[in-house]
């Protein structure tokens, strides 16, 4: 049997729309976040994928004058696969909860809790939001003057629904889930979604409307098939689904539990209540850890499939590549809190740190050894203070990213490499390597100059690799690395500090620009 895989997952976007940037924001990062873990040497498995039952989607099928399954059909090979390529997320697998892989199992797991008496049939009225698939509790309904009821989320009058249902016996596991939250600590995390959880959980839980009778697109009740699974239940069992629970007992192993189910604040309960209780009741382990990130806000609002201010990722992607893309959500909002997007904060970040900061020194270090050593990298002689001074900034760096990433904290991690970046560009405007050039007398100095800037520029194209494959690539090719130092892929984040590995007498190519400058784009 292999090792355990680093697994994550992203929620499975319901297929009501194309995608839009708040849901590239959390397929970026587990993206990210999982190809740094594999520039660690570990194995990776990253998954994510679509949820295409219930009202939500049915009804958006109907608007189209489509059958759901044509819709989602469409959708997802039409508009969400090819998202994924516009934003290069590497995903090891997508599930669709249509697929038979999903249903059957999904039908197997309720009828076991079924049998084991956690559900029961009863009756349920409730307000409920179809933007959510969610009953809402009074704590969030927003009443307006004239009585109307609605979605603090989405705005939506919410709808009566009045129904004999199956329930699942939540209630029954509070004083479980608190101790969970108690032993596992980054059980949830950031800690404001930890608190924010626990502190539900303490107020004691309603039992769960398991079933739908009002409609059928969704996976028939294997003991009533008058009623279809209820949406929720039904997804967020995509996670064991896929990773071959109930199947294939040896992949389970080697991905189960999951390290890190990526999530938006919006859907943080039912990630951190509803799922760890489900698992619970099945006896199967908890994931180690739920991680609720922020809204992206366009003008003060989350920005939502159902709403105009609606962004494709391509809108982006097509004018400043995807690696600007993945750079610019996870460097500029602190992971866990919510953020404003704007396309001017974008075009400023773009050009003052990628095309401006690491692209033009890139090409004026290629540019320098192409000038004053024909190309070839030459021998460092002394290694003086001011060397040092880069060699140390490196290890802190590469020690205060690797640290970051364990927490999810993105934005400490590309704050770090930036600042990397920054101390290389002011180590050689201090050194002025074209003034050192003038005098034939200090080519030694010259080289040394160039070597170490152009070290750093070696472990900058490891450290951005995760999040910027494509840029990092160009930059490990500008320093001809490949041919003595390998594949940028097999480079180890552990081994990044270890100062010398450039050797000297590669080939510095200066190439096309890393981060064309806005005006040629
Ligand atoms: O909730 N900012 O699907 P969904 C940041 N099918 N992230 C955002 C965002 C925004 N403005 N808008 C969406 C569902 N997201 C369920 C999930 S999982 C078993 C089932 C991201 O299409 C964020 O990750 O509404 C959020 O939680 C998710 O998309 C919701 O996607
Ligand atoms: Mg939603």
């Amino acid at each position: 049997m292999s090792e355990k895989a680093y697994y994550v997952t992203t929620p499975i976007y319901y297929v009501t729309a194309a995608p839009h940037i708040g849901s590239a924001y959390t397929t970026v990062a587990g993206d990210v976040l999982t190809r740094w873990h594999a520039q660690r040497g570990e194995r990776k498995w990253y998954l994510t994928g679509t949820d295409e039952h219930g009202e939500k989607v049915m009804r958006s099928a109907q608007a189209q004058g489509m059958t759901p399954k044509e819709w989602t059909d469409k959708l997802v090979e039409e508009a969400w696969k090819p998202a994924w390529v516009d934003v290069d997320i590497a995903y090891d697998d997508f599930i669709r909860t249509t697929e038979q892989r999903h249903t059957e199992r999904v039908r197997e797991f309720w009828q076991t809790l079924y049998d084991k008496g956690d559900v029961y049939k009863g009756e349920y009225e409730g307000l409920y939001c179809v933007g959510c698939e969610e009953f809402k509790l009074p704590a969030d309904i927003r009443t307006d003057e004239d009585g109307t009821q609605r979605c603090m989320i989405h705005g939506t009058e919410l709808e009566t629904v009045s129904e004999t249902n199956y329930f699942f016996r939540l209630s029954a596991y509070a004083d479980k889930l608190l101790a969970l939250y108690e032993e596992q600590p980054t059980f949830v995390a950031p800690s404001s979604a930890r608190n924010e959880v626990i502190a539900f959980v303490k107020q004691g839980l309603q039992d769960l409307s398991i079933t739908r009778s009002t409609f059928d697109w969704g996976i028939p009740v294997p003991w009533d098939e008058d009623h279809v699974l209820y949406v929720w239940i039904d997804a967020l069992l995509n996670y064991v689904t896929a990773a071959g629970y109930g199947t294939d007992p040896e992949r389970f192993e080697e991905l189960w539990p999951v390290d890190v189910h990526l999530v938006g604040k919006d859907i943080l309960r039912f990630h951190a209540v509803i799922w760890p209780a489900m698992l619970m009741a099945a006896g199967v382990a908890v994931p180690k850890q739920v991680f609720a990130h922020g809204w992206l806000l366009v003008g003060g609002e989350k920005m939502s499939k159902s709403k105009l201010t609606a962004i494709a990722p391509h809108e982006i992607t097509d004018h400043f590549g995807s690696d600007a893309f993945r750079y610019y959500f996870l460097r500029t909002i602190q992971f866990g809190s919510d953020g404003s997007f704007s396309w001017e904060h974008l075009s400023a970040v773009y050009t003052s740190e990628l095309a401006n900061g690491l692209g033009n020194l890139a090409s004026r270090i290629a540019a320098m050894v192409g000038k004053y050593f024909d190309g070839a990298l030459p021998e460092p002689a002394d290694h003086g203070p001011a060397e040092q001074a880069l060699a140390d900034k490196l290890a802190q760096t590469v020690a205060t990213a690797d640290k970051a990433l364990d927490t999810l904290a993105f934005h400490d991690a590309l704050a770090a490499i930036n600042e990397l970046v920054g101390a290389v560009n002011g180590y050689v405007t201090e050194q002025e390597p074209w003034k050192v050039a003038k005098d034939e007398t200090r080519r030694d100095r010259l080289a040394t100059i160039l070597y170490s800037a152009a070290e750093v520029l070696r472990a900058v194209a490891v450290l951005h690799n995760p999040t910027m494959p494509k840029s990092a690539a160009k930059l490990w090719t500008l320093l001809g690395a490949e041919e003595k130092l390998g594949a940028l892929s097999d480079q180890r984040i552990q081994d990044t500090a270890t100062w010398g590995q450039l050797p000297p007498g590669t080939t510095l190519t200066k190439g096309d620009p890393l981060f064309p400058r806005l005006e040629e784009a």
